[in-house]
């Protein structure tokens, strides 16, 4: 079976954005190709486009990350999928495509409760927060989280997982408007942080100290903050650090409160690992995903064409949630 891809390709002179065409990929023994019905945009495309952040070797040098579609072949390894399915998967790269190829065990069925294009703003956000939140800081239900990013992609699910999970979930955000709605998702108070510090604000709410679990994206700074605000035992997972790598720190705190810092990227991973994220969620947390309680905020869908658009609207910051592309 021949098919033809659609894809959009970096051009490398000035790094603009084109709509090309090949024959699609066949899967391989472990694969399934699937037919994109949506591919959700993750900041770490911006970083891939400008060359910042690579794309492992064996990685395909198309953007996206994550796909939502139908399956239109399988490896002849491949068991419990097959042609037909409507599916969702962790791409290792080449989402922004017609046509992307997954390896079975980063696949996951559609849940119940969401359309096929909110499926695709799924995959990337729910192994992220799974690996920090459980897998390297232990999350227990009942504990306090601290959810910096509340309005991105990532923080949006991270807040109804915690909601879910039966934690007590505190967020930061960009405008009021973004606290409010982050509020909604399940956050008992979301903190504007151009307009207010988080600590001086939970130190006012009698919670300094007592955040168990952080989950941050901002870093500079707010590696200092959050070691101030976290509860003795507390664990601080850094996804990223948009403030800076660098900043000066008192570590004493870490020492007297005996503090867990950790931090990891999805991407770095093996397939092994990212199959194991995907087994603990389909047994854990995927009742809440079929329910509905769990469920990607959709901010706006672009055409595929139209990707370099959708990625100016991401860098503007002005989304709350996944940014989706339609082939
Ligand atoms: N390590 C990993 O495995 C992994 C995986 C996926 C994503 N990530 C990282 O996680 C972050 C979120 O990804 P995404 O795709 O969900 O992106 P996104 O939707 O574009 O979200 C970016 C978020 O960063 C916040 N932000 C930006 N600059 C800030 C600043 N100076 N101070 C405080 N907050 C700031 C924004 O807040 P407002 O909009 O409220 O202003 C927004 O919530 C990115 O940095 C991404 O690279 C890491």
């Amino acid at each position: 079976m021949e098919l033809t891809r659609r894809y959009i390709h970096i051009n490398d002179d000035d790094r603009s954005l084109s709509l090309r065409e090949d024959r699609a990929p066949l899967p391989g023994a472990d694969e399934v190709l699937i037919e994109v019905h949506a591919a959700g945009l993750n900041r770490a495309d911006l970083l891939q486009r400008k060359g910042l952040y690579p794309p492992p070797q064996d990685a395909s040098p198309i953007m996206g990350l994550e796909v939502s579609g139908t399956v239109v072949a399988c490896g002849e390894a491949v068991s419990g999928w097959s042609v037909g399915d409507p599916i969702c998967a962790l791409t290792h790269g080449g989402g922004y495509a017609s046509h992307a190829i997954a390896p079975q065990s980063q696949c996951l069925p559609v849940p119940e409760a969401y359309t096929l294009s909110e499926a695709a703003g799924l995959p990337e956000a729910l192994l992220t927060v799974w690996h920090n939140l459980f897998q390297r800081a232990r999350m227990q239900s009942g504990e306090r989280v601290l959810v910096h990013g509340g309005a991105s992609g990532i923080g949006t699910l991270a807040v109804a997982i915690c909601k879910a999970m039966g934690c007590e979930v505190y967020s930061t955000a960009g405008t009021d408007g973004k606290c409010r709605r982050v509020e909604a998702l399940g956050a008992t108070r979301t903190f504007n942080y151009r307009s207010e510090s988080f600590v001086e604000a939970l130190d006012e709410l009698g919670l300094k100290g007592s955040i168990d679990v952080i989950l941050d994206m901002v870093g500079g700074d707010y590696v200092q903050h959050n070691i101030d605000v976290a509860a003795p035992e507390g664990r601080i997972v850094n996804i990223a650090y948009m403030r800076g790598f660098s900043t000066e720190v008192n570590f004493l705190p870490v020492l007297l409160k005996r503090l867990t810092l950790t931090g990891s990227t999805l991407r770095a991973q093996n397939t092994a690992q990212k199959a194991q994220m995907v087994l603990e969620i389909r047994e854990q947390l995927f009742e809440h995903l079929e329910t509905g309680a769990v469920k990607p905020v959709i901010d706006r869908e672009y055409p595929l064409a139209d990707a370099a658009e959708a990625q100016a609207y991401m860098e503007r910051g002005e989304h709350l949630g996944k940014i989706l592309l339609r082939p």
